[in-house]
């Protein structure tokens, strides 16, 4: 088996810039040499594409004026306040179903409550109806659905509990591909309906056509950060938004409202990990704006976990936002799948049984088994903690369930993957097994949204900064399993430079857009946030090789 460094001989890493103000790596009379011999990739208006690629790790240096700290917003503030009056829906939100041709509308009546004795609503008592066509003065199509609540109890003296308020779920179906759609949702017999809003719905699944712009954005929680990335991203005019998990951070509250930078720092001697679930709420109301005209498509992160009496799981996380799990043959809304033109999305849980053994696995085998790429040639997957981050906080956590299913994604040729979970932006070079391969995945750390949990700034190489490998497995990923094997040329749990599979790493809040330009290249944009100025941060062309790199044969001992 070659080595990596063997694999790099023929695979040579080449340099790459993007602002001439922030490379740290080259000396100026090699950046005028190389100049020289390549002026077009240098030029200032040169985008590189992954063709150019591997290119030698770049570390932007971390701009000290950027606002690290995030606050939360309070509940005073009017844009997580409630705006609507007895069962008019507040908290209207959009979700994709499988296809072009249907789209989930959720949104929520009444009031929540939080004390010592709570009484849920009744979710029968108001209809779940979205009336919508393609005409804004003629909403003549009818779709029902249905409604739930969930309760979020903690059976501990002095800890209050919460009932949410009636969550409705429409699927509307028999939509056309690339049309605007107009709709109202709520109980018109009970005059409690929204305005009118406003969607469009995807294109047809072939190799010509993509949404337009799809944003991507991790570990959001709510601060005046947060605030900034969701106004940048609103500017970008998505037609479709990821959101790779950890979303309204409601667990670093007590059920009182008292919050803390880090639960465990503050609260240790709480009975159980509580969560102030009326942060939810806040957090549905202040996104309304984008989320009742753009899709979102939400996976799990490990913030909405949120364990409560019985052992309960996810239940704000798997009752507030739709999933097309069952549509993509799914038993769980912690996986699932979906189509958005020419891309097929795999949305994947890392907190839950990945194992080989396990129906995740299975199904994740039996869906990339049915996708054509004639028909959707862009495979992308995406999962909360990342399997090649070079940050500290969080290095190699993910390990085990990176050895369970990387072989599987790499095999059907999977060519771009997002993940959260850790504060800052990284890119890598496109990798398999933590060695440089011209098939495998670009990866995209995202979990730069903007959350109370500050950004990551150390990186594990450097000097002192490696963990102590047997403290990196996470409790709930995977068990708190070590996986992990050393794989450095000296045989270290951790490198002494920036890894080669590194392309570009920086610390700073923000978000990505994606853009399909045809069915082999794909233009990707970080922006960062610089205070209330979103900048580029980092663009590149993600280019698919499917004659260098066909999809269906690379399955090594894999059944
Ligand atoms: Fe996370």
């Amino acid at each position: 088996m070659a080595t990596k460094y063997e694999k790099l001989r023929h695979y040579p890493v080449k340099r790459m810039t993007f602002r001439n103000d922030s490379i740290i790596f080259l000396g100026l009379p090699l950046l005028l040499l190389l100049c020289f011999l390549s002026p077009a990739s240098f030029s200032a208006d040169y985008i590189p594409s992954t063709l150019d690629g591997p290119f030698v790790p770049v570390t932007v240096p971390l701009d000290t004026s950027l606002r690290g700290n995030a606050i939360d917003l309070p509940d005073t503030d009017p844009r997580v306040r409630r705006r609507v009056t007895g069962f008019e829906p507040e908290q209207i939100s959009l979700t994709l179903s499988s296809d072009h041709d249907s789209i989930w509308v959720s949104w929520i009546t009444g009031e929540f409550q939080i004390g010592k004795n709570v009484k849920p609503l009744d979710p029968t008592s108001i209809k779940s109806i979205v009336q919508f066509g393609t005409l804004r003065h003629s909403l003549n199509h009818e779709a029902k659905g249905h409604a739930l609540v969930y309760s979020q109890l903690y059976p501990f003296d002095g800890l209050l509990n919460y009932t949410s308020g009636i969550i409705h779920h429409v699927r509307i179906t028999g939509l056309k591909p690339s049309t605007v759609y107009y709709y109202r949702c709520g109980d018109p017999s009970r005059w409690a309906t929204s305005k009118i809003h406003h969607f469009r719905t995807m294109p047809l699944s072939k190799p010509s056509s993509y949404p337009g712009r799809i944003a991507v954005v991790g570990d959001l929680g709510l601060t005046y950060n947060t605030t900034d990335t969701i106004s940048h991203l609103i500017h970008n005019s998505p037609d479709l938004v990821l959101l790779i998990g950890d979303v309204s951070y409601a667990n670093l509250y007590l059920t009182n409202g008292t919050s803390s930078d880090c639960y465990s720092c503050s609260f240790p001697e709480t009975p159980i990990h509580e969560t102030y679930q009326p942060r939810w709420d806040y957090w549905g109301r202040f996104m309304e704006d984008l989320t009742s005209k753009v899709p979102l498509m939400v996976i799990e992160g490990n913030h909405e976990i949120e364990v409560q009496a019985e052992n309960k799981t996810f239940e704000a996380y798997s009752s507030r936002f739709a999933f097309p799990f069952k549509e993509s043959g799914s038993s769980s809304p912690l996986y699932y799948s979906f189509n958005a033109g020419g891309i097929h999305f795999v949305m994947l849980g890392a907190y839950i049984a990945y194992d080989k053994s396990g129906k995740q696995y299975e199904w994740l085998k039996n869906d990339l088994a049915k996708v054509d790429r004639s028909v959707t040639p862009w495979l992308v997957a995406t999962w909360h903690p990342p399997w090649y981050s070079t940050y500290t906080a969080h290095y190699r956590e993910a390990e085990c369930m990176k050895e369970a299913m990387e072989e599987l994604l790499y095999s059907y040729g999977t060519d771009i993957v997002f993940n959260g979970h850790v504060h800052a932006y990284e890119r890598s070079n496109r990798v398999y097994n933590y060695e440089l391969d011209p098939c495998g995945p670009v990866y995209i750390v995202i979990g730069d949204g903007g959350n109370r949990e500050k950004m990551a700034i150390e990186h594990a190489d450097e000097t002192g900064k490696c963990p102590e490998p047997l403290t990196t497995p996470d409790p709930v990923l995977g068990g708190g399993k070590f996986c992990a094997s050393n794989f450095t040329a000296s045989g270290e749990f951790c490198w002494d430079r920036q890894p080669d599979y590194s392309a570009l790493r920086e610390s700073s809040f923000g978000h990505g857009i994606l853009e399909m330009k045809n069915d082999t290249w794909a233009l990707w944009t970080w922006y960062r946030n610089q205070d209330s100025t979103s900048q580029v941060g980092d663009q590149i062309y993600i280019v698919r090789e499917p004659d260098r790199c066909p999809s269906h044969n690379r399955l090594v001992n894999h059944c």
